[in-house]
């Protein structure tokens, strides 16, 4: 059982990383973005993340390609200088990526699961996960690269529910933030903690891109006071006029480009490639503000019948299409009211899947953190500039994402699937749920 599913969510990952590396030979060796590595990397990466745990650690397996661990190290090369390295070709990284497969498929069906790494089969899942993150990553390149579509994917559900309410309100009161109990989760996310809460109202969907082009039309772009200092300063340097992909035509219609395909811009779906700092000011323009980490996970993991912390906020069961937009099976965030399956007991909708949500909170470590397996994936961005992003999007696989599952990344950056979903502040005495 374990394994199996542990199998298939392996198998799951590879699939979709062939199918984001099925492109020619040029595509994958090219800079798309400064930001972003060659996809070739990303495929040789993976594969040597699988072979360093699964293989060596593991297993005790030697290498299966000498000399080539540095040139996949993240933190050795920058992003935007590893095309410049002795990088394996595209057949080559094929083939490094199979040999692992086929050796880690034996280690995972032999290995009896007893030690700290193996135990309840975490660092397979971790493996798991790390290719499902760098498929999302994948496909963030596949958003910026120029020239006509290669993905494909159907139109992500169109039909809306009429929403009871705007907002709610989550009341004040303790919950059990992160986890201890759940085998696969990455370091980051223990120890399960409680955590007071003030009462505060959400939104029940993220902003959507009609809300922010009034934003854009109402000025907001160009009054600083709607600005953090430094979210000002990045807006002039950056030259930010708007969500990035969109373009406004001559008759003043908004665009936006998706995957190399342009369309008109759907009001009614959440805003997505909008940076920290915007998500920042058209919080104060509406006069509300970014959920804290603790309040988004409240909202979406608070069951106010029993006082636990659920797994999702539809409860324990594993995410299903019925629940959330997730897993690349389509090719854009749906719109807001499309899951109502996938709503939280107090009727917020979409926490999970569609669009990264941005906190106002930076990354830390939750008291009692310690680094596991390795220092790299957590710890050493820890007191940086980062903020939290929470939910994950429709470019998330569902074994990478969680109400648990936390993400971070600069607040400038906006080539992720992210956009966000207001907080507004409340009297304390508001304590019955508002339902
Ligand atoms: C958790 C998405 C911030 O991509 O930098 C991949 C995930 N860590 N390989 C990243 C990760 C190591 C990480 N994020
Ligand atoms: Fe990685």
């Amino acid at each position: 059982m374990l394994r199996d599913r542990l199998e298939r969510d392996l198998e799951r990952a590879r699939a979709r990383t062939c199918a984001l590396t099925s492109v020619d030979d040029a595509e994958l060796t090219q800079q798309h973005s400064p930001l972003m590595s060659p996809l070739v990397w990303d495929l040789a990466h993976i594969a040597n993340q699988e072979e360093r745990w699964l293989l060596r650690e593991v297993a005790g397996h030697g290498s299966v390609r000498d000399g080539i661990d540095e040139l996949y190290d993240a933190f050795l090369h920058p992003r935007a200088g590893r095309t410049a390295l002795p990088l394996l070709g595209p057949d080559d990284a094929r083939r490094y990526a199979e040999q692992v497969r086929d050796l880690s498929q034996k280690v995972l069906r032999s290995n009896n699961f007893d030690s700290e790494l193996t135990r309840d089969g975490f660092v397979f899942s971790m493996i798991a996960q790390h290719e499902q993150q760098h498929d999302e990553t994948m496909l963030a390149t596949h958003q910026l690269r120029a020239g006509p579509p290669v993905l494909d994917a159907p139109e992500a559900p169109r039909e809306t529910t009429r929403l009871e309410r705007e907002r709610v309100v989550i009341p004040a009161g303790e919950f059990e933030m992160g986890t201890s109990a759940d085998p696969w989760a990455l370091d980051n996310e223990k120890p399960a903690h409680r955590v007071h809460v003030p009462a505060f109202a959400l939104d029940t969907v993220p902003v959507t891109n009609r809300q922010f082009t009034r934003f854009i039309e109402d000025g907001g772009y160009r009054r600083p006071d709607l600005w953090s200092v430094e979210g000002w300063g990045h807006r002039c340097e950056a030259g930010l006029e708007a969500p990035q992909f969109w373009h406004r035509d001559s008759d003043g219609l908004w665009w936006r480009r998706s995957f190399g395909r342009e369309a008109p811009l759907h009001p009614d779906e959440p805003v997505v490639h909008v940076c920290f700092h915007e998500a920042d000011a058209f919080a104060r323009w509406a006069g509300a503000r970014l959920p804290t980490e603790p309040e988004w996970e409240k909202a979406a993991r608070w069951d106010p019948t029993t006082g636990r912390a659920r797994r999702y906020p539809w409860g324990d069961d594993d995410p299903g299409p019925e629940h959330a937009n997730l897993g690349q099976r389509h090719l854009g965030p749906a719109v807001v009211g499309a899951y109502p399956a996938g709503a939280s007991p107090l009727g917020v909708h979409q926490l999970i899947g569609d669009v990264w949500e941005w906190t106002s909170s930076s990354f830390e470590p939750y008291p009692g953190f310690r680094a596991f397996p390795y220092r790299e994936y957590s710890e050493v961005f820890f007191g940086g500039d980062f903020r939290v992003l929470r939910g994950g999007s429709f470019g998330t696989d569902q074994v990478a994402c969680r109400g648990t599952f936390r993400n971070w990344d600069h607040p400038i950056r906006r080539q992720i699937f992210a956009g966000f979903r207001l907080a507004h502040d409340v009297s304390d005495s508001a304590e019955a749920p508002d339902v």
